[in-house]
């Protein structure tokens, strides 16, 4: 037993928790999975891919859980730089729905462990109405690798965490290479605009870096609130999936209730749960849609709601309007989402350490779902 346990803690690299390690761990993958692929000079990349994307018109993002997340993150990169149409459902839904599939539609199947069984039968059901298919996968030789016509490997290394962060991290990083890829081949992204967006990938992994460093801010910020019930996560744009994302882990490792919703969406329903006892955690990090999340967050305070702000580094003025601040660096608008989810996987494990949860095995939840 002893052996075990020195064996667990060895693996665990000196972090109590696999989830805290591979929080950490993520500057390490963000170099992984952009390492080699990037094209400064020319603004591109290079993905190895054998797949033309002139040859397709439409994308489907087919997955599940976090990596479905990711997918949406995917949907805002791909049309706003590639200018192509894409379509993103949890594989659970697609597989039954009948969707609408061509020989020019590429069905996107992303999955850390490549053994989810909805996905895998959600990329079948495009396969057999003739779709293309692409897998972003980390786990190297799984059923998907095997199932789909080109792989984008993630390189994100083992996840062991049920939660997953490192993953997700990875998975970011594929989606945002992926659309500066089709961007480029199908003429939508100037040379110059894709020189931009490789340079801020770049300095990707230092800025995560620099966030991992605010741990001691957010355990504040959970000790303020987890006594909560139910928690409220707001964003718009590519912030829309981190706010998803930021709801999911809380509820996955600490069990509170917690929703999340496109910020401008809160005035149809959810701004009615508002009170003095609901924690709002808002992204509002700079971005075209800044000045409205800050209304958004004006009508949470109006209401007594706490807000609990992501911000870019250098905004003094939302100190005046959120109770906690914490400040993510600066980076190309379009790559927020990856600063900006650290703080809140901090926030989802510190709340779920003081609850006395059992984080890297969460109730009910598996790390890889093979069953229907
Ligand atoms: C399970 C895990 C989640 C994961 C999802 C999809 O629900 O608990 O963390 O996001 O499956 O897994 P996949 O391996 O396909 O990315």
């Amino acid at each position: 037993v002893e052996v075990d346990w020195s064996l667990e803690a060895a693996e665990k690299g000196g972090f109590p928790h696999y989830m805290l390690k591979e929080i950490y761990e993520q500057p390490w993958v963000l170099e992984n999975t952009l390492g080699g692929r990037l094209l400064e000079e020319v603004g591109d990349v290079d993905l190895g891919l054998e797949l033309d994307p002139l040859e397709v018109d439409r994308v489907h993002m087919v997955a599940c859980g976090t990596a479905a997340y990711a997918g949406l993150y995917g949907k805002y990169l791909l049309e706003g730089l590639a200018r192509i149409p894409v379509e993103c459902d949890v594989a659970s839904e697609y597989r039954y729905r009948d969707p609408v599939v061509d020989g020019k539609t590429l069905a996107v199947a992303i999955s850390q462990s490549g053994e989810t069984i909805d996905t895998l039968e959600g990329l079948r059901e495009a396969k057999r109405k003739g779709a293309r298919t692409l897998g972003v996968i980390n786990a190297k030789g799984s059923s998907l690798t095997r199932e789909v016509e080109a792989v984008l490997y993630i390189h994100a290394g083992p996840e062991i965490g049920v939660a997953s962060t490192k993953a997700y991290m990875a998975m970011l990083a594929a989606m945002a290479m992926l659309a500066i890829r089709f961007g480029r081949a199908r003429g939508t992204l100037g040379q110059e605009e894709a020189r931009a967006l490789i340079r801020e990938l770049k300095k990707l992994p230092r800025l995560v870096e620099e966030v991992l460093e605010k741990r001691p801010l957010i355990a504040h910020i959970a000790e303020k609130y987890h006594q909560a019930q139910d928690f409220l996560f707001l964003g718009r744009h590519v912030q829309v999936p981190t706010a998803y994302e930021g709801a999911l882990k809380l509820k996955e490792i600490s069990y509170i209730h917690a929703e999340a919703y496109p910020a401008g969406e809160m005035k149809h329903g959810p701004i009615a749960l508002i009170d003095e006892r609901l924690p709002v955690v808002v992204l509002a990090t700079q971005g075209p849609l800044y000045e409205k999340t800050l209304s958004n967050i004006q009508e949470v305070r109006a209401r007594g709601g706490k807000v609990i702000a992501v911000a870019t580094e250098g905004d003094e003025e939302i100190r005046k309007l959120a109770q906690d601040v914490v400040y993510v660096p600066q980076v190309h608008p379009l790559l927020s989402p990856m600063v900006s989810v650290v703080p809140l996987q901090l926030l989802a494990y510190e709340v779920a350490v003081l609850l006395g949860r059992d984080v890297d095995q969460p109730r009910n939840l598996a790390k890889s779902v093979t069953v229907e």
